[in-house]
């Protein structure tokens, strides 16, 4: 059976992460839509992908790249219309690809008529309780009910004409939604609904950890415990609105939802929580699969590299599943450069702020992204790449202010720049209006020579990114299906492993990789030229001819070892 057709085709695959404002525009208005990704979907399937995850384009006032949903029902005008998504769905059948849409349950746009009802209703009415409203503290009321921050900066409460408040986790314009209110529970699985018998393959759940909260009275502050950034697992235990038991039965639900279809569908989580709570989000009657975020956040070393795969693989291994791998997606600095700049301030890198980003060696970020895809996509389970990371393009470090449009510049007072950086559209062509991300302009300025990376000039260069991720991701389905995953034998610095089982007959059934993390040249036993399959950077040799990996690099090889 081809792997696109199996049932569980998600257990080992790749999913190709589109940023709807950034990937094209079909329509020339400077912001990505529909038509423009079903226009470029066949660069998604030449470069070997199962499915397609499309952030949201519902109706939105776009105050947080449309994860601010005014219609869940509705697809925003500047992104097209619902026959524009059937068409996009037929497209990607036609080339074989699931599509996978994002659903946000956890907060809705202020523009929703849900909150507009709310806010011209009294405290206390029913409108106001599928929100959480509550009266503040102190003096006439005029303090927050707690002392909760918003991930984008700032309280996590704003104050309404009438005096009372309501909490919003992200921006002000993204009220949090009251989940303890069985009508929001009913109006989630009916939104399921619509889009799975329109025919989508899954869902993406934003903020799966955040739904429920501790609501019981008085508020329970926080005292800095939700200050972790986003994606991070908050500290301290029983926080009153991260990670909460509670959230769990809320996916059982929904797995009953999906399990209905034929096929069933999938839903991938979105949970910044701890390494030991994140498998309970894809025990077998929950979701299928859970962001991991552990080694998207890994420093550039073998031990802490070895320990997030065991880890991963045996919290997965605990219900039954594979994990997820993730270098990169639209809230993080791209990881080109996070491995370009010295350790540490790669991870706050989303928070960089103007003037304080270290010099980027490139050749190092170019070098470990390559190493880092061929480490990546060799591991069981399914890989999340985000688009651009297939051309190996760099964080825009350099945008100027007046083009950001994170809602974290302005909620922090313009300090902190945000994640726009990893926004920039697509560039497809080498020349040409927006490098070919669409006829007019790009709601964010390109950098000048982006069209370097365009897929136009990458493509047919071998030292390219774009032809290592094709030559990757093609190698790889002959792997597919045996989970089995051993470490072998290697030397300090490095990481070797194997994925897969040896036949009896020594056939070369086995895909074997290995990654150089110390600063030297490692020696490379290779006892048959036609096992080397892929390699990140060229091969050394030392005096004696023997094969060497050098430094950050990687390397495919078949296992003909038993
Ligand atoms: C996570 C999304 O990936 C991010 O882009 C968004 O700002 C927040 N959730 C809020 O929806």
């Amino acid at each position: 059976m081809p792997h696109a057709a199996h049932r569980d085709w998600w257990r080992e695959s790749v999913v190709y992460q589109v940023y709807m404002p950034s990937f094209a525009d079909a329509d020339g208005d400077g912001m990505g839509d529909l038509r423009g990704i079903t226009d470029r979907l066949a660069h998604v399937a030449d470069l070997g992908a199962d499915a397609v995850w499309l952030t949201p384009f519902y109706r939105s006032p776009l105050a947080d790249g449309g994860y601010d949903v005014a219609d869940y029902r509705q697809v925003d005008p500047r992104h097209g219309t619902l026959d524009d998504f059937r068409a996009l769905l037929a497209r990607a059948r036609e080339l074989g690809l699931r599509t996978i849409v994002d659903i946000v349950p956890n907060h809705c746009s202020e523009q929703h008529p849900w909150f507009v009802e709310a806010l011209a209703s009294p405290p206390g009415s029913a409108a106001r309780d599928r929100f959480i409203f509550r009266d503040g503290t102190g003096p006439d009321g005029a303090e927050p009910p707690a002392d909760w921050q918003s991930k984008f900066g700032g309280p996590a409460w704003s104050r309404v004409p009438d005096g009372q408040w309501y909490m919003h986790i992200f921006a002000a314009e993204q009220p949090d939604l009251n989940w303890e209110n069985p009508e929001v529970v009913a109006e989630f699985e009916a939104i399921l609904r619509f889009w799975l018998d329109l025919g989508v393959d899954g869902f993406r759940i934003d903020v799966a950890h955040g739904l429920r909260k501790d609501l019981d009275p008085p508020l329970r502050n926080t005292y800095g415990g939700d200050s972790a950034s986003l994606n991070s697992p908050p500290s301290g235990e029983n926080h009153p609105f991260w990670d909460r038991d509670e959230v769990h039965e809320v996916y059982r639900r929904w797995r009953k939802i999906t399990d209905s279809y034929a096929p069933p569908r999938i839903m991938v989580a979105e949970a910044g929580v701890s390494a030991g709570r994140l498998p309970l989000y894809t025990r077998p009657d929950e979701l299928h699969q859970a962001f991991n975020f552990f080694h998207l956040r890994c420093p550039w070393d073998a031990g802490s590299f070895r320990e997030v795969i065991d880890t991963s693989l045996a919290g997965a291994a605990a219900h039954g599943t594979l994990p997820t791998w993730v270098l990169s997606n639209h809230d993080v600095v791209r990881h080109r450069t996070r491995y370009a700049v010295p350790e540490g301030t790669a991870l706050r890198g989303w928070l960089m702020t103007d003037g304080r980003e270290p010099a980027p060696d490139d050749d190092r970020g170019r070098r470990r992204a390559r190493a880092a895809a061929l480490l990546t996509l060799a591991l069981p389970g399914t890989t999340y790449l985000y688009q651009g990371e297939e051309l190996g393009l760099p964080e825009v470090a350099d945008l100027p202010r007046e083009a950001l449009r994170d809602p974290m510049w302005e909620r922090t007072g313009r300090t902190v720049k945000g994640r726009d950086g990893c926004r920039v559209p697509l560039p497809w062509t080498r020349t040409g209006s927006s490098y070919g991300f669409g006829p007019g302009g790009s709601w964010l300025p390109q950098p000048g020579g982006w069209g370097d990376y365009s897929v136009e000039a990458q493509t047919g260069d071998p030292d390219s990114f774009l032809e290592m991720y094709r030559t990757a991701l093609t190698l790889r389905r002959r792997f597919l299906g045996d989970e089995t995953f051993t470490w072998l034998e290697s030397a300090p610095g490095e990481l070797a492993f194997r994925k897969g089982r040896v036949a009896a007959d020594g056939r070369a059934a086995a895909l074997e990789c290995r990654i150089n993390l110390s600063g030297e040249p490692i020696p490379l036993p290779v006892p048959d030229e036609s096992q080397l399959l892929l390699t990140s950077a060229e091969l050394t040799q030392d005096q004696a001819t023997a094969r060497q990996l050098p430094p950050d690099t990687a390397v495919w090889l078949t296992s003909t070892i038993s």
